[in-house]
């Protein structure tokens, strides 16, 4: 069986507003991303997710599009994106593009065109419904189509008076869903999706993949007792998300756009779901990978951060994602906070976190930064570039935290810090879009990259190790029983080879007995292994033969 590279790969995120400025107006480019792809080489990582930088009134930094096929001024031109496409490629790595199919910006032509009239030659490419007392607008009552939430709370029913119709959008007002079952709707996005790919795209990660389809009858949804949407769950707001999410139509366009993707030989599609692990698996497939090649799980960027919950995960992961299929791992994203939060700034747990997640079998997605140990930025809601939190400003910062949700994403896009000079070296404007974090100067890749037990150096050990080690991208994995408890083991074995990864999740060093002669990877160093036992130090881990 020979495993596609898709699913061996390694996958690092570029947020290209924040990632490096290359013209000084405060805003990241692509050019920025060509200059500084030696990086990533040099880390080792063998594939980059770049999110979305097409034309765009910028509302939500892109994920707003108005042109598909056009990129944005402020990122660069045409030329400078199939100029990163060709030096990523000569670098040997691949480039994934970030396609957002559920919805466009509200300024897109198709949606000032749909709105400006019932009857126009676009009149039926979103999904408007009329209020659902059509008398009572006469006497000055208009009430929504139905009862559904948006994903960032409060009804997805906006009101155009051009029309005297409602549109429905699942994520914020300015971003109206676009109507799949109509079928030049959907013949347009594919042939968008066929453009990049003929420039050479090796593959997309899809937004909110799982909110494309609706229920046909926009039947109300029922209540439930969730406050907010979990990422293994996309309920909340007192809502299931019965009829809004998560419907059988997207689960049979996750096996069409496969074939889509399939006109183009071996091409990566890794899907956003917030859902149950089941739901999860079912856009990759039912019995076979035919659907998307990967598809997020994010119930993982909430983990814990013991041996316990790392040992559970995994077994469930890899019962979901047995062959064919094949997991992703992901701690931190462009929505989330960052990883490091969950330890405490403790840079010897990042470590370990890095070991896990290029270790296990499973596809590793890292957000930029994340290599550097790059903490969230606190920063006030109502100063907040995000638009989500301009809606929560009334609640206490303290109620989120409480609940691990997000809601300022600005935190986590801070600049990309390159060095120690102004601006963390990502930028010589005055002022760059989003402040840089004032840890800059301790927090940096030149100075992680001179110090050999940086955070840095060890994601370069570590991916260095997967790349030689076939076995830690194909293998099969095993849990180990009878370790200590707080030390989580498990071997990757293909036919013909077999290592042994060994984890302690304690402060305290753990010492236990081991039949194996040869240690090929240590993480701080200070592990030992003798004839009959293993001695972990403190959140020290090892591989063995
Ligand atoms: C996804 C993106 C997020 C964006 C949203 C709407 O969740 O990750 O950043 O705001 O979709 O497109
Ligand atoms: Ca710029």
């Amino acid at each position: 069986m020979t495993i596609p590279w898709y699913h061996k790969t390694t996958i690092y995120q570029i947020y290209p507003r924040s990632f490096m400025d290359a013209n000084g107006d405060g805003v990241g480019d692509l050019r920025g991303i060509i200059q500084k792809l030696d990086y990533l080489k040099d880390i080792g990582f063998e594939a980059i997710w770049v999110s979305p930088f097409f034309a765009s009134p910028q509302r939500d930094f892109g994920y707003d599009v108005s042109d598909y096929l056009s990129t944005a001024p402020e990122f660069g031109t045409m030329e400078d994106a199939l100029q990163l496409i060709e030096e990523t490629h000569r670098r040997g790595m691949k480039i994934v593009f970030d396609l957002v199919l559920n919805h466009t910006s509200d300024q897109h032509p198709w949606f000032l065109e749909s709105r400006s009239s019932r009857h126009n030659p676009k009149a039926n490419w979103y999904l408007w419904r009329s209020p659902s007392l059509p008398l009572g607008e006469g006497l000055g009552v208009r009430v929504k189509p139905n009862n559904w939430q948006s994903m960032t709370g409060g009804s997805g029913w906006h009101y155009a008076g051009e029309r005297g119709q409602y549109y429905w959008a699942s994520f914020l007002p300015f971003q109206p869903d676009l109507n799949w079952r109509n079928s030049e709707v959907k013949k347009t996005m594919f042939d968008i999706a066929r453009f990049w790919l003929a420039k050479g795209v090796d593959g997309y990660r899809l937004d909110i993949f799982n909110t494309i389809y609706k229920n046909e009858e926009f039947r109300d949804n029922p209540f439930a007792f969730k406050l907010a949407p979990t990422p293994n769950d996309p309920s909340g707001f007192l809502q299931k998300a019965k009829y809004s999410q998560d419907q059988p139509e997207s689960f049979d366009l996750a096996r069409e756009f496969r074939k889509l993707t399939d006109e183009f030989g071996k091409i990566l599609t890794v899907g956003e779901v917030a859902a149950a692990r089941e739901v999860v698996r079912t856009y990759a497939g039912e019995e076979t990978n035919d659907g998307l090649t990967l598809v997020f799980d994010f119930e993982m960027l909430q983990f814990k951060f013991t041996a316990e919950y790392f040992r559970a995960l995994i077994e469930d992961i890899d019962r979901h994602f047995s062959p064919p299929f094949m997991p992703v791992y992901v701690f931190s994203n462009l929505d989330k906070r960052r990883s490091i939060h969950r330890l405490r700034d403790d840079i010897r747990k990042a470590k370990l976190l890095a070991m896990l997640q290029f270790t296990v079998r499973g596809v590793p997605c890292t957000y930029y930064g994340e290599e550097l140990g790059m903490t969230n930025l606190d920063l006030p809601f109502k100063n907040a570039l995000d638009p989500i939190p301009h809606k929560y400003t009334f609640a206490p910062r303290l109620f989120f935290d409480l609940m691990d949700v997000t809601v300022n994403r600005d935190e986590v896009r801070t600049p990309m810090q390159w060095d120690e000079s102004r601006n963390a070296g990502f930028s010589v404007a005055e002022k760059t879009w989003l402040p840089v974090h004032p840890n800059y100067p301790t927090v940096n890749a030149k100075r992680e990259n001179a110090d050999e037990t940086s955070l840095l150096n060890t994601f370069k050990r570590l991916l260095k190790f997967r790349r030689e080690n076939i076995t830690m991208q194909e293998g099969l994995l095993e849990l180990l029983n009878g370790l200590p408890k707080n030390v989580l083991g498990f071997i990757r074995k293909t036919a013909s080879e077999e290592r042994i990864v060994l984890m302690n999740f304690d402060e305290r060093e753990n010492e236990f007995p081991l039949d194996s002669s040869e240690c090929v990877f240590k993480l701080s160093g200070n592990e030992e292994l003798d004839q009959k036992a293993v001695r972990l130090n403190g959140f020290g881990g090892m591989i063995v033969k």
